[in-house]
């Protein structure tokens, strides 16, 4: 659905993004992560005709975003890092005047109106003033817009950014209600928006991708390790066992009473690893598994402590 290859674009000399490539499938719900300053606007703007790429290629729907923007603006809903609204309009003149100028045939605008208003909860605030509404309620209103044209694909951008934690709940609860029906590429900088709203994920990191990959490779990605607790400090007799464990890769103190365990493998470590244990007359404390969590491998991909 969308194709980009080798995409990059510079503010006169500055580069913003350099050499992006990424797919994203029909249906799919990608998450586009990446501190501020990343590149995720400009990148959103170039797939969505805003302006041109300084070079390589991106095709939405199949179609050209240099050369056949019409056509992608008419399968794409954009939602801007600020959204396009006109505050002394009403939430339904707004959405009605945004279908005409989207070319919503005449016969379908009221009725294309009228759906997104109940999909986007808006129904009780329909008739108010854009201005009146709170900052979340805006944001259902800048979705809303995105969708009037029923397009196929949805570009948002930071659509929690500024909202209040009730709101980002809610916002994120709409965004998940148009999984299926869309498919959705959604910028953010903070990553439990990731891991509760899309399946994939593309990092950015100064312009460039830095990961790519479902979240629960990702999560796998970092690897598996054990952490160990044990009682009393004989412990060097102890590393040096687990150290000639085939399934161990790493061994590191985290204080003295305290290991991290690296493993290459899984199967029935957690016994032997329990029984060198014992056989150094140390006890056994705490031994739990543990992966890497989301938020430890984006720190590691964009901050770089590997
Ligand atoms: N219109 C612009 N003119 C010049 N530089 C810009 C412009 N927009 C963005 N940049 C620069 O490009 C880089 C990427 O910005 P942006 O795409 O907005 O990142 P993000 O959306 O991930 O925060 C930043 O260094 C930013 O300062
Ligand atoms: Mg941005």
């Amino acid at each position: 659905m969308i194709e980009v290859k080798n995409l990059s674009k510079f503010y006169g000399k500055n580069k913003a993004v350099e050499d992006l490539s990424f797919e994203i499938q029909k249906g799919e719900i990608v998450g586009f992560l990446g501190p501020n300053g990343a590149g995720k606007t400009t990148t959103m703007r170039v797939l969505t005709c805003f302006h041109p790429a300084t070079s390589g290629e991106a095709r939405v729907a199949g179609f050209d975003v240099f050369k056949e923007a019409q056509k992608v603006k008419e399968k794409i809903g954009y939602l801007p890092e600020t959204p396009p609204l006109y505050k002394e309009m009403r939430v339904r003149d707004y959405l009605t005047f945004v279908a005409k100028i989207k070319g919503v045939p005449f016969s379908q605008v009221k009725k294309n109106t009228d759906e997104v208003i109940e999909k986007c909860g808006l129904q009780t605030y329909a008739d108010s003033l854009i201005l009146k509404l709170s900052k979340g309620y805006r944001q259902r209103v800048g979705i809303a817009q995105a969708l009037i044209h029923k397009p196929e694909i949805l570009i948002l951008d930071e659509p929690t950014s500024g909202l209040d934690p009730a709101q980002i709940i809610e916002v994120r609860n709409l965004i998940k209600s148009l999984t299926g029906e869309h498919t959705i590429l959604l910028s953010t900088h903070i990553l439990p928006e990731v891991s509760m709203t899309c399946q994939k994920v593309v990092i950015i990191n100064r312009g460039k991708i830095v990961a790519k990959d479902s979240l629960e490779n990702l999560s796998q990605s970092g690897g598996l390790f054990y952490s160990l607790q044990i009682e009393g400090e004989q412990t060097d007799a102890l590393v040096s066992d687990l150290h000639n464990l085939k399934e161990v890769s790493s061994v590191d103190f985290m204080n003295k009473n305290s290991l991290k365990i690296g493993l290459k493998e899984d199967l029935k470590t957690s016994i032997k690893i329990a029984n060198l244990v014992y056989k150094n007359g140390l006890e056994l404390s705490e031994l739990k598994k543990e992966t890497l969590s989301l938020e430890e491998i984006f720190v590691k991909l964009v901050f770089g402590d590997n």
